[in-house]
């Protein structure tokens, strides 16, 4: 990573409270142009208003932040007109048509009519809605207003884009398709800060994941370096309505560390072979010996109850 450059973000014992409560607990990060970072966390770990400070939409209420080298909150305003935004939600306008949506949005960042206009074919085109142009938001499916909502974000050619779970709900060959646009953008130099629930997705796409609950940061480094260092390379796990009579039968032996997740038990180890072997001939067995991923480092350290929050 050059040094030479700033970077887009830079955020110091960053703070955020609601009445007593300290969601974003004085962390520090900084985010290097053309990185592709992902936060994840729990339901409530504040990602949301860690995106919500960095966008200026709420102030901090402790540390210091800045975006592309403004100072935020007090310069929001301009850092805004440099930044794309997809947020969680869809907000596009129903009454409008796929092209008068991005017009509108344009004529919010002061934008012409002609520069817009001249914006919009490769915006379609990027979001693979060239033949829906004249469209109404409400004959799209849920895929092409995720992806109008990304060129959206797009039209003031910004240098940073925040995206709020942009795949939550969508189908796997939209989530697919949406990944391919991400990447490509990422290809184009555009810095990236996206939160997700899908591990697959962060995996993939992040260069860096930040892990978050309760307002800290718990880990920040890459996806493969998350998985090496915080968790056995192995996991078997087992589940099936003789699962109990099998354990009962073969007691753990070696370093292997075992956890239950409702009516599956996980098995985390370097070597488990003999275990795998220790599941021929039973019946009522249900099992899978994998490789350890992101989504095991996550359970590992944000634990395994439920947040609804
Ligand atoms: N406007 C608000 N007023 C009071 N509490 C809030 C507000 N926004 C978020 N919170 C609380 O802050 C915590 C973090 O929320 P959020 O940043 O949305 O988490 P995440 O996006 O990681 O799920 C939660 O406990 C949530 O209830
Ligand atoms: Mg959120």
């Amino acid at each position: 990573m050059s040094t030479s450059s700033p970077p887009i973000v830079s955020a110091v014992r960053l703070r955020k409270c609601y009445g007593s409560q300290r969601v974003v607990d004085d962390i520090s990060f900084n985010i290097e142009r053309g990185e592709f970072c992902g936060m994840l966390g729990p339901n409530g770990a504040g990602k949301t208003t860690t995106l919500r400070m960095l966008v200026g939409n709420t102030p901090n209420s402790g540390g210091e932040l800045t975006v592309l080298g403004r100072p935020i909150p007090a310069d929001a305003r301009a850092m805004r007109a440099r930044i794309g935004i997809v947020p969680q939600a869809d907000n596009l306008d129903p009454d409008f048509t796929v092209v008068e949506n991005l017009r509108v949005y344009g004529r919010y960042f002061g934008l012409g009519r002609r520069a817009i206009d001249q914006r919009i074919p490769e915006l379609l085109k990027l979001a693979a809605l060239d033949d829906r142009a004249g469209f109404r938001i409400n004959q799209l499916s849920g895929g092409m207003k995720r992806r109008l909502s990304i060129a959206r974000a797009l039209i003031n050619r910004p240098e940073l884009l925040i995206l709020d779970e942009p795949t939550t709900g969508l189908d796997p060959q939209i989530r697919q398709n949406i990944w391919h646009l991400l990447r490509q953008l990422q290809q184009d130099g555009l810095t990236l800060i996206l939160t997700t629930h899908y591990m697959d997705e962060a995996e993939r796409l992040c260069g860096r994941i930040i892990l978050m609950d309760h307002g800290r940061i718990l880990a920040d480094q890459t996806p493969q370096s998350l998985v090496r260092d915080h968790i056995e390379p192995h996991v078997l796990e087992v589940h099936g309505e003789s699962v109990n009579a099998w354990r009962a039968a073969h007691p753990l032996n070696g370093p292997i560390r075992c956890e239950q997740l409702a009516d599956t038990w996980y098995y985390y180890g370097a070597n488990l072979e003999h275990l795998v072997k220790s599941l021929d001939g039973w019946n009522g067995l249900r099992y899978s010996y994998r490789a350890a991923n992101l989504e095991d480092v996550f359970l590992k350290l944000t634990g395994r109850e439920l947040r609804d929050g």
